[in-house]
């Protein structure tokens, strides 16, 4: 046992990410996939290192040519297009080589067959958590993707079910592109599959751009569904269009989500391109509430707590120390925002009782979960380089009673099974909370350090900086 754990803790300090190419075994030593898919391309082992030549079972050669085949049809390059989701990711190669068009793609798959392939997608910095296509809504907001990618992603769509094709039609923004290349796509003995597809995709008016061997792509109609009173499926707009956006917990619904209960100016060719959208206010429904004043003073907000956290606090952002960051309680993704410039990317993560402001995140070009701060969160140990969070109290409390819901050493146990050993946590609380949080910090072997806000900060936070220590026992 002993052995067991004092190897464990060996094997993970490995930092040094080189970005999508290699990773250290050691860190990671599962050989499964690269003995089973090393000659699609996926990964290889060669001496210390595990080699990730860009390949996949539906692109062996390189996901990089298969992008460029792609944006023939589709306007990859340019801006219009920002945020993707690959359903079924295997070790994320797909979004990895989206990185360099600038497109953020959110890449999930389960712990199946596959074993550890989002531990190996994190491991390599691609943005990526463990989900998968079942009997609930992804945890998502509605229209939220710019580009939905399933390339050989098994169940959803050779067992073939309206249902998921729904799932994606609801986080698919409107006058976005699905692709799903693999079977059912004109593949041998699925010829009923692949012609229900295409029939329900024509049910919802989408456009089939093309079918290029194996690879199916449509564009969604950028106004609402043209779905008719009668069709063969018997699909029918959903009745309380006011729930589009809850995905936590939420049984997949039979029917079409309707664009016209969401206001604003949202669709592919309206939303402004990126880098543009990321500043441009967004104009969901839920932000309007808020007002857009308020949402340029947080970006402005962010923008000097940033240069405080790197000027400062000497936190190790914008340096390759730091590449895969979350930020536990992101509202607008203001704190994601202000990076930028730096090679990061950040797991907005907003709270499942809190106002639902994920949608506005999607529309500012970046990408987040739903998730309670209850329960554990959907990755493997050691996956994230920096964790920040304001308001750590407020993640465990009930927004209407106050009581507190779960226990916040409970909390913070599970944000140091994410944590990589020598990662930084960032609290942001007031005094009262950052002392708490501090003397628990010391049990869990965190050096805890307490600074004071940024000085044209208003209110009376204290930042608490937390460094997750190297220890063997
Ligand atoms: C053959 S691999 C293809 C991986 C990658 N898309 C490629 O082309 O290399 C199948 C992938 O689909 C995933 N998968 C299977 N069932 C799924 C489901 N219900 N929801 C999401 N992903 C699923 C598997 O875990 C695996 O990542």
């Amino acid at each position: 046992m002993l052995l067991i754990f004092v190897t464990l803790l060996s094997i993970c300090i490995k930092a040094l990410i080189i970005y999508s190419v290699q990773i250290w075994h050691s860190n990671m030593p599962h050989n499964k996939i690269a003995d089973r898919k090393g000659h699609q391309g996926w990964m290889k082992r060669e001496g210390q290192h595990f080699l990730f030549p860009g390949g996949g079972t539906m692109f062996p050669d390189g996901a990089e040519q298969y992008i460029e085949k792609l944006s023939q049809y589709i306007p990859i390059k340019g801006g219009a297009l920002r945020t993707a989701l690959d359903m079924g990711c295997g070790v994320a190669s797909f979004g990895g080589y989206l990185l360099a068009q600038n497109i953020l793609a959110m890449s999930f798959a389960p712990r199946d067959s596959h074993k550890s392939q989002i531990q190996f997608a994190l491991e390599r910095g691609i943005p990526a958590f463990v989900a998968m296509l079942g009997t609930r809504r992804l945890p998502f907001p509605a229209f939220g993707f710019d580009l939905v990618h399933c390339s050989r992603c098994l169940i959803p769509f050779t067992a073939y079910n309206a249902t998921y094709f729904l799932e994606v039609d609801r986080l698919l923004r409107p006058g976005g592109y699905l692709v799903i290349s693999g079977p059912p796509v004109r593949w041998p003995k699925q010829e009923k599959e692949w012609s229900d597809l295409q029939a329900v995709a024509k049910t919802l008016c989408y456009e089939q751009i093309t079918v290029d061997g194996n690879t199916a792509i449509w564009k969604k109609p950028a106004g609402d569904s043209c779905l008719p009173n009668q069709n063969e499926f018997g699909l029918e707009l959903c009745d309380d269009s006011g729930d589009l956006s809850q995905a936590w917990y939420f049984k997949l619904k039979k029917c079409v989500s309707s664009t016209s209960s969401i206001k604003g100016d949202y669709a592919i060719g309206t939303i402004p391109k990126w880098p543009m959208r990321l500043t441009a206010a967004p104009l969901r429904s839920t932000l309007l509430k808020t007002g857009v004043d308020v949402y340029e003073a947080d970006t402005k907000q962010w923008a000097r707590r940033v240069a405080h956290y790197k000027n400062s606090l000497n936190i190790k952002l914008g340096t390759p120390s730091i590449r895969n960051i979350m930020d536990m309680n992101a509202l607008y993704g203001g704190f994601a925002a202000a990076l930028k410039s730096d090679p990061v990317w950040v797991m907005n993560v907003v709270p499942a009782q809190k106002p639902p402001t994920l949608d506005a995140i999607f529309d500012r070009g970046l990408i987040g979960v739903y998730h309670d701060w209850c329960e554990p969160f959907s990755t493997y140990p050691r996956t994230y380089d920096l964790i920040h969070v304001v308001s750590i109290e407020s993640l465990i409390k009930d927004p209407a009673s106050g009581k507190t819901r779960c226990n916040i050493v409970d909390l913070m146990v599970e944000i140091d099974r994410i944590l990589r050993p020598e990662g930084t946590i960032v609290v942001r609380d007031a005094p009262e909370v950052i002392d708490k949080v501090a003397r628990i910090a010391h049990s869990v072997r965190w050096k805890p350090t307490i600074y004071d806000k940024e000085p044209d900060s208003h209110n009376s936070e204290k930042i608490l900086v937390l460094t997750k220590t190297f220890w063997k026992l």
